[in-house]
């Protein structure tokens, strides 16, 4: 009686260390936030039950279901965040990560979340935690946000945006650095002297240049023939991710590099472009005259 009485305790005490309900006793200060220990405590309970399968218990992005997914589960405890809507290596808002958990990532293992706004809140304030030296502490600035520039061509001049954008995306940001082509060289050496400029064409102009990035695996550009993306869901959309860059991927914002009027008809462009590759017949023509058949 005595030795079942002995192991039933025990059996309750290793079970308690495993699933501690509550294992926050005080708040603390995120981003430069007062949260909560009951709301760090039900983001606890909250990513017990959700992520940890794949960001694991650790935060390092180690969970059981993250084995051979690409890409992988985020590490947290980088403390670095690829989509939010911020300046290059900054902190994102609240909003930022609302919008990244509710939509998911597209084309990654990262689904669209629904649960409630209080969990919600709650799992977002928790996975600062695993990045203390990021997020703790009252001197923690959140990014800068951008005012998003009015665009100037809308439906009327769409056409006219996307021939703007396919010339600044092959010569004057000359995106191929890490990105494929989507003309041949004959066509981008003509844009150039249209532009009075010179661009550098490599060998690898109509391949993936996969970056090497700040996260522990190397990160492949889209084809935004062929890959969904990310965070894009229309125009204004690509437009809030070129001025912000993807952080860590070595993706640069390019909001001042470029005009106002550049980075919305090149945003035009990336979306036809997306359109072409929803269009098996327009694609394989693209295709066709990049290889030289036609
Ligand atoms: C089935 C696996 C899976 C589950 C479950 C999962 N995630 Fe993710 N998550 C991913 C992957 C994969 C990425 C990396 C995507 C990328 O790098 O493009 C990611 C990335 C993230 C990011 C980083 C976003 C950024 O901008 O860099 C956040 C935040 C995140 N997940 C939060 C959560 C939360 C909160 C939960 C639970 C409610 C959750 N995830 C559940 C797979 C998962
Ligand atoms: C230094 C390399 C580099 C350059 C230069 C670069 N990109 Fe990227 N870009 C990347 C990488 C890497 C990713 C993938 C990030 C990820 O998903 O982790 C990316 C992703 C994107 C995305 C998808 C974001 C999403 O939500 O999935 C768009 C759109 C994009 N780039 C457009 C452009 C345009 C337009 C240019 C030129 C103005 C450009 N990029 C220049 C490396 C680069």
């Amino acid at each position: 009686m005595k030795l079942i009485l002995v192991s039933m305790m025990a059996l309750f005490l290793s079970t308690a260390c495993v699933v501690e309900k509550s294992p926050f006793k005080e708040g603390k200060i995120l981003g430069g936030k007062e949260v909560s220990a009951k709301t760090l405590n039900l983001g606890y309970t909250t990513y017990v039950e959700y992520c940890i399968q794949c960001h694991g218990m650790d935060g390092k992005g180690n969970g059981p279901a993250a084995l051979g997914l690409l890409p992988p589960p985020r590490d947290f405890t980088q403390g670095l965040y690829k989509f939010p809507w911020v300046n290059y290596g900054e902190l994102p808002h609240d909003e930022d990560f609302v919008r990244i958990i509710r939509h998911g990532l597209k084309g990654t293992a990262m689904l669209p979340w629904d649960i409630s706004n209080e969990r919600l809140d709650a799992v977002i304030q928790y996975i600062k935690v695993f990045a203390p030296e990021v997020w703790e502490g009252k001197d923690k600035t959140l990014g800068t946000k951008l005012e998003l520039p009015a665009d100037p061509f809308g439906d009327t001049y769409r056409h006219q945006a996307i021939e703007k954008g396919r010339k600044v995306y092959h010569v004057t940001a000359a995106c191929t650095q890490c990105h494929r082509g989507y003309a041949t060289k004959e066509e981008i050496n003509g844009w150039a002297k249209e532009l009075g400029t010179t661009v550098d064409i490599g060998a690898d102009l109509h391949q993936l240049k996969s970056q090497d990035g700040e996260y522990n695996y190397k990160v492949l550009p889209p084809d935004f023939t062929y890959h969904d993306l990310r965070s894009i869901t229309d125009v204004p959309s690509i437009v809030q991710r070129l001025m912000y860059g993807v952080t860590g991927s070595g993706m640069p914002g390019w909001k001042d590099v470029v005009t106002d009027e550049e980075l919305w008809a090149l945003a035009y462009y990336v979306q036809d472009l997306r359109e072409t590759g929803a269009d098996n017949k327009r694609r394989n023509e693209l295709m066709d005259k990049l290889n030289g058949k036609k």
